[in-house]
């Protein structure tokens, strides 16, 4: 059993990975500023710590945390995450995201820390036109927020290396699905939460762009299910606790499955048995018509696969 610090544990993805570290016989401390993060995702015996990653007084508290219960590393998934946002508020996202993993590698190393977990994304690609694309393609991010989750991972990564931390990123493709209702993605502006929003209020779903050179002329994109991305953190924690293996390095967590804007629209369909009203919009801009994640080094590295389809993350 081993107990690691979760930052951002009680958004989406931190609350399931809290839930699938703990389901694996392991523990965490949460670390979150709940800006976006909602407390009651989290079980009532979870130890939260309601910290911003800039507050001067996070090395002091890290301190005294280890000083009481032994730490065996840092899940690190704080941060910003909206791309139309960090194109408005570009400083903000440096900041956030790369001030905040900055902050969090010094006072995390200070309290004799030696792990790093890392939430990456597959925006640190941008348009490579690669497909499917592997983690050594060059990585050309197209948002703000893609350059901070890749300055992130240089960090960590040049970090790890001078300070001899053992380390991991992860690079999650299109995430969605939810354990339970309570645990859902909230705020959301992602297609599965608006085709289900669409299903529900009536209100036309806008499918954007139909004309796409793909099979049915809508984008394709790698959709993984949360609790299979969580399984993935749990994969690389124990990796990361085996001394003798090599650091697992960047992953990217996909399913190298490429489904449809429409074959989403399907799915709802098919689980809710009714249909979901749709119409055609103009493409988004910066959207790329393929983004499908080569998800070989995974099951090499950590063993791990994906086991849940479209239909599991659709509700
Ligand atoms: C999926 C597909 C849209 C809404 C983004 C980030 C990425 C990662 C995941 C954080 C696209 C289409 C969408 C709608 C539509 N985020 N769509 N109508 O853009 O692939 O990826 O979220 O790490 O970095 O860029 O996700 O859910 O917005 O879109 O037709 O109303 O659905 O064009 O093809 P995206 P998305």
């Amino acid at each position: 059993m081993s107990t690691w610090l979760l930052t951002g544990g009680a958004g989406y993805i931190g609350a399931h990975v809290l839930r699938a570290l703990r389901a694996a016989g392991h523990d965490a401390v949460v670390l979150d500023d709940l800006s976006s993060g909602l407390a009651e995702r989290l079980p009532d015996d979870v130890h939260l710590v309601r910290t911003s990653l800039l507050d001067p007084d996070l090395p002091a508290m890290l301190t005294g945390l280890t000083s009481r219960r032994r730490l065996d590393g840092v899940v690190h998934l704080a941060a910003k995450k909206s791309v139309p946002e960090s194109v408005a508020v570009p400083l903000h996202y440096y900041e956030e995201n790369v001030g905040g993993t900055v902050a969090l590698l010094r006072a995390a190393t200070a309290a004799g820390i030696g792990r790093v977990l890392y939430s990456s994304s597959a925006a640190v690609y941008g348009e490579t036109g690669a497909d499917p694309v592997g983690e050594d393609f060059p990585t050309l991010p197209t948002s703000p927020y893609g350059e901070t989750k890749l300055a992130g991972e240089w960090a960590v990564r040049r970090h790890a290396e001078a300070a001899g931390l053992r380390w991991c990123a992860l690079r999650y493709f299109n995430v969605a699905g939810a354990a339970s209702a309570a645990l859902a993605d909230r705020g959301a502006t992602n297609l599965l939460p608006l085709v289900a929003r669409a299903a529900e209020s009536g209100e036309p779903l806008s499918v954007f762009g139909d004309d796409w050179p793909t099979p049915d002329g809508t984008c394709l994109r790698d959709y993984v299910h949360v609790e299979d991305l969580a399984e993935a953190h749990v994969a690389a924690a124990q990796v990361l606790l085996d001394d003798d293996a090599p650091s697992p390095g960047v992953l990217n967590v996909g399913r190298n499955e490429p489904t449809s804007v429409l074959e989403v629209v399907g799915a709802v369909e098919r689980v809710r048995g009714r249909p979901v009203p749709y119409r055609v919009a103009p493409r988004r801009p910066g959207d790329p018509a393929r983004v499908v994640a080569d998800a070989t080094r995974i099951a090499d590295v950590l063993g791990w696969r994906a086991s849940r389809g479209i239909d599991q993350m659709v509700m």
